[in-house]
């Protein structure tokens, strides 16, 4: 989960790593009253979560309240790189920036570890800095027991060639930096820029930082960190059962135990759309290994009630749960559904394979349900599927 700024912001200073005030406001008048207990002059910016706002003209310097509320005005509601604003953070004006720094901790997948990056060119060109002159950008690998102690981070601090008199508020920057990271689950925490100021402290002025969602169960903090209005309806039902539920653009609905297998359904629908109108999936859904009667009711309703959904392609292959307890899942799902008064009307083309297929099978022609076709291969399941919602499209 990414954070917007405010909220990196508000955990720096959680952990004392140097931030400025701020405040996060959603109307252009708020920015008066924040910028006068600001002393009267602020920086406003846009809070979208996608790099490059300053250039895009979402970071204002206000010299006065006015102003601030003026440029609340053309920030809120602006458009960057798709992200519409509805929330300006409000910030103190930095004294006199000197220097901009970049540094970050993330893990490293690749190599199986985590890595800090730092340059002493930061600011708002890193991405060509790390381009066109890879030299002024250190990578140094952390080892996951040992951290950043001091000895760390001045290793880090020199291999960026941080100048000798910030060389210390760096590594101090650093070791508090690890510790947000760490105490937080993150994947990434990044500050560019940390800014010299013209008294020779250093200040991060921006933040990034991604939450590991894996980590949520002992974070109950986090809950409150998502982002309710960008998230999709249907995405939040599916998160509030339990559902690894992604919606998508398409008219097929997918429900497959297993991400790869889902992951591969998508692939199949989609090649198959192409003879069919061009029909594509229109969600993930995995649901995982025990499919139950109410995992797969649960699954079934959020795919059914996305009025994009044309068909649905459940696509099983019989594990640990074999295909008799998938199958009795489907039929005990629509009898569930359709006591609740949600009336199926959508085809669903169901694929059974694996484990018990045959017992699955043949539970499934015994309920000879009307919306219920079994297909036995999964391309055969894809184009069935595909064509049934091309006819409805
Ligand atoms: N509080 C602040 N005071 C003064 N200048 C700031 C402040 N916040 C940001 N800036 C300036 O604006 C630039 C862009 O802001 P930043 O928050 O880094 O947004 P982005 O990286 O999305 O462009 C910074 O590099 C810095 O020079
Ligand atoms: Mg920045």
């Amino acid at each position: 989960m990414d954070l917007f700024e405010y909220q990196a912001r508000d955990l720096f200073a959680k952990h004392d790593v140097p931030v400025l005030a701020g405040e996060v406001i959603d109307t252009p008048e708020a920015a008066r009253a924040a910028t006068e207990r600001l002393g009267g002059k602020s920086v406003v910016k846009a809070q979208v979560k996608v790099g490059g706002r300053g250039k895009a003209g979402g970071v204002k310097l206000a010299a006065t309240t006015d102003e601030a509320v003026e440029h609340a005005t053309n920030i809120l509601g602006m458009d960057i790189k798709g992200h519409t604003v509805h929330k300006v953070m409000i910030a103190e004006t930095a004294p006199e920036i000197l220097e901009e720094y970049y540094v970050s901790f993330l893990l490293d997948r690749a190599n199986r570890t985590f890595l800090s990056i730092a340059s002493v060119e930061g600011g708002m060109e890193i991405e060509e800095v790390a381009a066109t002159r890879p030299e002024a950008v250190a990578k140094i690998a952390i080892d996951a027991i040992d951290g950043v102690d001091k000895a760390k981070a001045q290793e880090i601090v020199a291999a960026a060639k941080f100048p000798a008199e910030v060389a210390d508020k760096v590594a101090d920057v650093l070791i508090k930096l690890w510790d947000t990271f760490v105490k937080s689950d993150a994947l990434l925490v990044e500050v560019n820029p940390l800014a010299k100021v013209a008294s020779g402290d250093v200040i991060a002025l921006d933040g990034k930082v991604s939450l590991d969602e894996n980590a949520e169960f002992r974070h109950p903090e986090y809950e409150e960190l998502h982002d309710k209005e960008a998230a999709n309806p249907l995405e939040a039902a599916a998160k509030a059962k339990g559902l690894n539920y992604v919606k998508l653009e398409g008219e097929v609905g997918i429900i497959g135990n297993g991400a790869g297998l889902v992951m591969s359904t998508l692939d199949v629908v989609a090649y198959a759309g192409e003879a069919h109108k061009n029909v594509k999936p229109a969600n993930f859904l995995d649901i995982g290994g025990g499919a139950s009667a109410e995992v797969m009711a649960n699954g079934l309703e959020i795919i059914l009630g996305d009025p994009d959904v044309k068909s649905v392609f459940v696509n099983v292959f019989g594990g640990i749960t074999a295909c008799d307890a998938v199958a009795n899942g489907i039929v005990q799902a629509l009898e569930l559904l359709e006591s609740k008064g949600e009336e199926v009307t959508k085809p669903l083309v169901v694929r059974l394979d694996g484990n018990n297929a045959e017992l699955g099978r043949q539970i499934l022609d015994d309920r000879n349900h009307p919306l219920v076709q079994r297909v036995d291969t999964m391309d055969g399941a894809a184009d069935k599927a595909a064509e049934l919602a091309a006819a409805a499209k």
